[in-house]
């Protein structure tokens, strides 16, 4: 364990992702010991010009999400918000920056009046417009400068780019003022408790070691539905679309951990070279292995032009060309506006050659890893109907992780990936070769999209999405629905 201060710079700290998962993050990990206050000093930076208890009562709703918390827990926000200061500076100046670096160098004289090195954190909750020079700038005057040893961090979230070219444009410019173990890019799709789960079950589970291949696999589908549409983020959500916003990130990070071979250990660079493998794998997208969406009202919002084409929905067919996967399907499906919210992988399996029972019209086997909410895993079986008849039905093994793990809580996907950033561990981060290779696969269709010669059909809010994504899945992906 290292020692010395710990500096957390959230910059964007009057932001929504730095009001609403940033410093709640923070405030948990702190709630449980893994912030000490005598080390840690939390920066708040932005344009606006706020005193520390202006920006300390903007969280503080934040923090305190019911009115049912107790006066110690009301006692554990106040002793929180007291480690954050607030610093008003712009993204380009480097007065600003060497303000901000004098406030962090104060603390940490005061925190290391003995001995001790010096840790910084740079959380980038901003618009990746702003990357390049909030790094030039963190660069040129926010370095830790201890002669006793520590380290400087950035950690960025996504959008990074739009495409292949921007993608690669924006890694060079960051990646001439640090190298990459100081760069953290964040999914945080890899924080979640049942993503984090994926390399256990499979490479801890001789059951699965066997089966997990084309051999028996029939296809995979990860899905993501959200039951609400785009909520006043349509200004963003217009230039990106939702191949950019959930299925090139969150989905295809998914993929990699369901479809990549077992690592040489789980040392992060041998995890995220295996990543990469199959990332690299995937064929060129099909014309006709794609549906897109747009839920009727998406237009409504105006800060959306009234001729977007950009999908709410789209149900894209991946193809892996390797010994494990050819003729594969995998299924990457997102949309907002649908009639749940829910985020699953599903992994059909085979028929059953040579059946002598006749169930094949109940289904097939199916094992379903529920991300959220209510993580859980279950296996579809057929079994025999219980009674005198010897007749079969679809069942379930079930484990549903609230009633399975009652007293512990699940934790946040981002204060899982802070703490490791801060303990520096890059497993659950993406690497700027996977970054590419993810977009190397979407950049042709995306470009296709962005000039409009892919159309988006229209459904209705509240409905699966288009019919023609479950066409899809029966005629390109063989998907066979299961009942019971
Ligand atoms: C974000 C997307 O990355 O993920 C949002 O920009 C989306 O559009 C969100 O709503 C979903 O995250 P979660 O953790 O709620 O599934």
């Amino acid at each position: 364990t290292e020692t010395g201060s710990l500096s957390i710079v959230v910059l964007g700290a009057s932001g929504d992702l730095a009001k609403k998962k940033t410093f709640p993050a923070l405030f948990n990990l702190y709630r449980q010991g893994f912030l000490l206050p005598d080390e840690v000093c939390i920066f708040g930076y932005a344009r606006s010009k706020l005193t520390d208890d202006e920006l300390r009562n903007r969280l503080h709703g934040y923090l305190v999400p019911s009115k049912d918390f107790s006066p110690e827990q009301l006692e554990e926000v106040s002793k929180f918000l007291h480690l954050i200061k607030y610093v008003s500076g712009s993204y380009d100046s480097e007065d600003s920056f060497c303000n901000l670096d004098k406030e962090i160098s104060e603390h940490e004289l005061l925190k290391n009046s003995t001995e001790g090195s010096s840790r910084r954190l740079f959380y980038l909750a901003l618009p990746p417009s702003v990357y390049p020079s909030v790094c030039k700038m963190i660069k040129t005057c926010c370095m830790n400068k201890s002669d006793l040893g520590g380290w400087t961090r950035i950690v960025v979230e996504k959008p990074f780019g739009k495409d292949l070219e921007s993608a690669e444009q924006l890694s060079t410019q960051i990646g001439q003022l640090f190298e990459e173990p100081q760069i953290y890019r964040i999914d945080h799709y890899l924080g979640k408790e049942l993503v984090q789960n994926m390399l256990v079950l499979r490479f801890a589970n001789r059951l699965f070691m066997p089966l997990w291949n084309r051999d028996n696999i029939a296809n995979v589908q990860i899905v993501f539905r959200e039951n609400f549409g785009t909520e006043g983020r349509g200004g963003y959500f217009d230039q990106y679309g939702i191949i950019r916003d959930i299925i090139q990130n969150h989905l295809l990070q998914v993929f990699c951990l369901v479809a990549m071979e077992k690592p040489v250990s789980l040392k992060p660079e041998h995890i995220r070279d295996e990543k990469l493998k199959v990332l690299e794998s995937v064929l060129p997208i099909k014309d006709d292995e794609v549906v897109l969406g747009q839920y009727e009202g998406y237009k409504d919002d105006p800060t959306v032009p009234d001729n977007s084409n950009t999908p709410t929905f789209a149900t894209v067919i991946l193809r892996v060309h390797n010994e494990r996967w050819e003729g594969v399907p995998f299924i990457l499906k997102a949309g907002k506006a649908l009639n749940s919210r829910k985020a699953d992988i599903r992994v059909q399996f085979k028929d059953v050659p040579g059946d002598i029972f006749k169930c094949q019209k109940q289904g097939r086997n199916e094992f379903v890893i529920r991300l959220q909410p209510s993580e859980a895993m279950y296996m579809k079986l057929t079994v025999k109907k219980p009674g005198l008849e010897m007749e079969t039905v679809q069942s379930e093994l079930d484990l549903s992780y609230r009633q399975r793990y009652q007293a512990v809580t699940i934790p946040e996907a981002y204060e899982r990936l802070i703490l490791d950033s801060i303990r520096g561990d890059q497993q659950h981060f993406v690497r700027r070769d996977e970054l590419k290779a993810s977009w190397e696969i979407f950049t042709p269709l995306l470009h296709r999209i962005d000039k409009g010669e892919f159309k988006s059909t229209p459904y209705q809010p509240g409905t699966r999405g288009p019919v023609e994504a479950d066409k899809l899945l029966l005629e390109k992906a063989g998907y066979v629905q299961t009942h019971g």
